[in-house]
């Protein structure tokens, strides 16, 4: 029943998990309704109401013990479900992601890490009465203590330009073409960006690992699945969600037709933000300046040296070949326009497109 790349299932995960076999999924993102516990409307100074996830009737739950019941259930299930070597992403905000911890630690899992994600354009506190709350927590944790997990170190490396990941990512938003509408209205108040699942799938799980979403809202994380070759199960509760989920999911084609569109925005620039600017793709060669060398970029930003074994970053590749440190952002060339154009001139491009002054 599951064993096609892309499994959508319309009904309350509760019931539907039960049926996925145990020990057969790599990778859980979880993006559970949040427990706001808002009952007044929000409105924007100007008056406008705000349409927020405070409105969704999924979202609310008559008291904590019945969200903590609700979580546990699902949880237990998840763990059921993952393979020895899986682990589970919980995204949440301070309504939640506390207590989520607590269960999880208490049925088992092992946390590895939390992330923040900071959203570089938050929505403002209207009311003006708390801080702007500007980032939501992701809890990465593995099925057990001893869990052998998948983590793809050096893509992450490469990823920030040869310097180790952090735990705190700066991502947009989802805005702009990416945000579903319907009727030119926000289609689903939480649709998380893609660039957010882009790294944790490029991060934590391989080439056809089984992806598990229980809630999967607009489809994001099928949506990326897809886009990354990775196999997907999603459940959704709502019909309309799940409608817009597969008809996303279905148009979403794997990545060589696809280039990133969304900006991590940072002063360490990488060859990753390059390709997600669209100043480089994916499967682009370079060259040396005089094109004796050349190597092909791969998804994550790597390279791959033509007619050999060695590839990583821009710099190691460049400092294999000339047997000393070499900065690769001095050492690659691509061919734009029929003419050889340095990386470190892209670099700069992006850097004043997108870095000056933020
Ligand atoms: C926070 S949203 C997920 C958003 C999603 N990550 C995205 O990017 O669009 C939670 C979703 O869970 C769904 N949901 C709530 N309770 C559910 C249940 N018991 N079973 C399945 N889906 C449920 C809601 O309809 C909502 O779409």
């Amino acid at each position: 029943m599951l064993n096609k790349p892309i499994n959508l299932l319309l009904g309350d995960c509760l019931e539907l998990l039960k049926n996925i076999p145990s020990n057969t999924v790599d990778l859980a993102f979880v993006d559970p309704p949040y427990n706001m516990q808002l009952d007044s409307t929000l409105y924007r100074p100007d008056r406008t109401k705000v349409n927020g996830v405070q409105d969704a009737k999924w979202d609310k739950f008559s008291s904590f013990a019945l969200y903590d019941e609700f979580c546990t259930s699902w949880l237990k299930e998840v763990h059921r479900i993952l393979k020895p070597s899986g682990s589970i992403w919980l995204i949440g905000s301070y309504h939640n992601i506390f207590r989520l911890g607590k269960i999880l630690q208490d049925l088992d899992f092992w946390i590895l890490n939390d992330i923040i994600w900071q959203k570089t354009n938050p929505m403002p506190n209207f009311k003006g009465l708390r801080f702007t709350n500007a980032h939501e927590t992701l809890i990465w944790a593995t099925k057990t203590k001893e869990t052998k997990y998948c983590f793809n170190y050096h893509s992450m490396k490469i990823l920030n330009d040869d310097k180790q990941m952090n735990s705190i990512w700066n991502i947009p938003i989802c805005a702009g073409i990416e945000r579903l509408k319907i009727n030119n209205q926000t289609a689903h108040p939480t649709q998380k960006p893609q660039e957010l699942l882009i790294r944790i799938l490029l991060a934590t799980t391989q080439e056809h690992h089984v992806v598990l979403d229980p809630f999967m809202g607009t489809g994001t994380t099928g949506a990326v699945a897809k886009m990354l070759n990775r196999h997907f199960i999603g459940i959704e509760l709502d019909s309309a969600y799940f409608q817009l989920a597969q008809d996303r999911i279905n148009q979403t084609e794997v990545l060589e037709n696809i280039q990133y569109k969304h900006f991590v925005i940072t002063k360490r620039i990488s060859l990753g933000n390059l390709i997600e600017a669209n100043l480089l793709n994916n499967n682009d060669v370079l060259y040396d300046h005089i094109k004796k060398n050349q190597a092909i970029i791969n998804l994550d930003g790597s390279l791959q040296l033509q007619n050999s074994d060695i590839k990583g970053s821009i710099h190691q590749v460049a400092t294999k070949i000339m047997n000393k440190n070499v900065n690769g952002w001095d050492y690659w060339f691509v061919v734009k326009n029929q003419q050889m154009t340095s990386i470190n001139d892209l670099r700069k491009k992006y850097y004043n497109d997108f870095c000056a002054d933020k």
